[in-house]
Formats: C-alpha cells, structure tokens, sequence
C-alpha cells in the first residue's frame, strides 16, 4: 500500500529530546524511511553543521533548513527527524502540519544535558552547553506547541516513547 503525507510522522523538538532516535526505531516498525533534516543539509551544503554556522552564519543554516524541509515533505511514508530550530519560522511550522502528523518530544534540561553533553557537533551549545540549553529552551517554550502530539521523554526507553507515538498518531 502506497503511504500519502497524512501518514508521514514528523518529529520536533529540542536538540537532545530523542528526535533522531526515536525517529530511527518508528521508521524501522513502521517500514518507513527514515529522513534526518540535519543530515540533508549537510548532504545539500558539502559540509558540516558547525561549518555552516561559523562560515555562513545561522541566516544561511536556517534558510537552507527551509529549503531542505519543503523538498523532503513531498514525500509520502516517512518519519522526519528535524533539528530543534526547524519550528522557528511560521512557514516551516505550516509546512510540517500540513504533511503530516507533527509529534514534539520534550525532556528535562538534565536529560537533555546527559544526552547531548558537550557536542561539539551542535553550535548553538558551544561556551556552556547547561546554560545554552537553560536559555535556548526558555526563548522556545511556546515553539513546539503547534505540534499535534506531545510527549515527554524524559526517563522513557526508545520503545516506550515509539509505542506512545504509535498510539497518538494511528489511535
Ligand atoms: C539546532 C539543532 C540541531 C541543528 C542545529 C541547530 C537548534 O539539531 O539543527 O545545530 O537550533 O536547536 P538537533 O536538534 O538534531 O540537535
């Protein structure tokens, strides 16, 4: 049976909430494909994530991350694991709502913390990444609610918070 966006599941968040993760385990219950946004834009761009940011700025990471959601959201039958800013622009936001079911995963700054440490992969939490991450979840705590879904994953296995999302998104 051919999969249509509405069966699509994208998954929002901040850095260290599960995204990819989960997004892994669904897509291989599921039998769908798995997109991770940040791996097509470093696929698109040549280069790594850091290297956008420090060479070409946020302005450029965040205009080729819209660039990149629009052409992969034509697809139908997959799980999308975005990047935790991919909710920043309206339009980004509007776009995911309309492909699919839009699942945001949360967790606590300690587990966040744990999960993500101090990744050198992820520029936003360079210079204290306690902090960054203390600061970047309060300038986006109305950002993830659009979402259709939301579940917590602090505490949870990837098996547990999969079933949760099959349970919200196919009832
Ligand atoms: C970002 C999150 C990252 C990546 C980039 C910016 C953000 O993705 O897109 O570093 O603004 O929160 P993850 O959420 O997969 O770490």
């Amino acid at each position: 049976m051919l999969s249509s966006h509405k069966d699509n599941i994208i998954l929002v968040g901040m850095m260290g909430t599960g995204k990819s993760t989960v997004g892994a385990h669904l897509a291989d219950k599921l039998g769908y494909r798995l997109i991770d946004l940040d791996q097509q834009i470093v696929q698109q761009a040549g280069c790594s994530i850091p290297e956008i940011f420090a060479e070409k700025g946020e302005a450029y990471f965040r205009d080729l991350e819209s660039d990149v959601l629009d052409r992969v959201l034509q697809e139908g039958g997959i799980v999308l694991a975005t990047g935790g800013g991919a909710v920043l622009r309206e339009s980004n936001c509007k776009c995911m709502l309309g492909h699919g079911q839009v699942v945001a995963l949360a967790a606590t700054v300690e587990e966040i913390l744990s999960r993500v440490g101090e990744d050198k992969n992820r520029p936003l939490l360079a210079g204290g990444a306690k902090q960054r991450i203390e600061t970047l979840l309060d300038e986006r705590k109305h950002a993830y609610l659009f979402a259709h879904h939301h579940v917590n994953t602090t505490g949870k296995s990837v098996e547990q918070v999969s079933d949760e999302i099959l349970m919200l998104c196919r009832g």
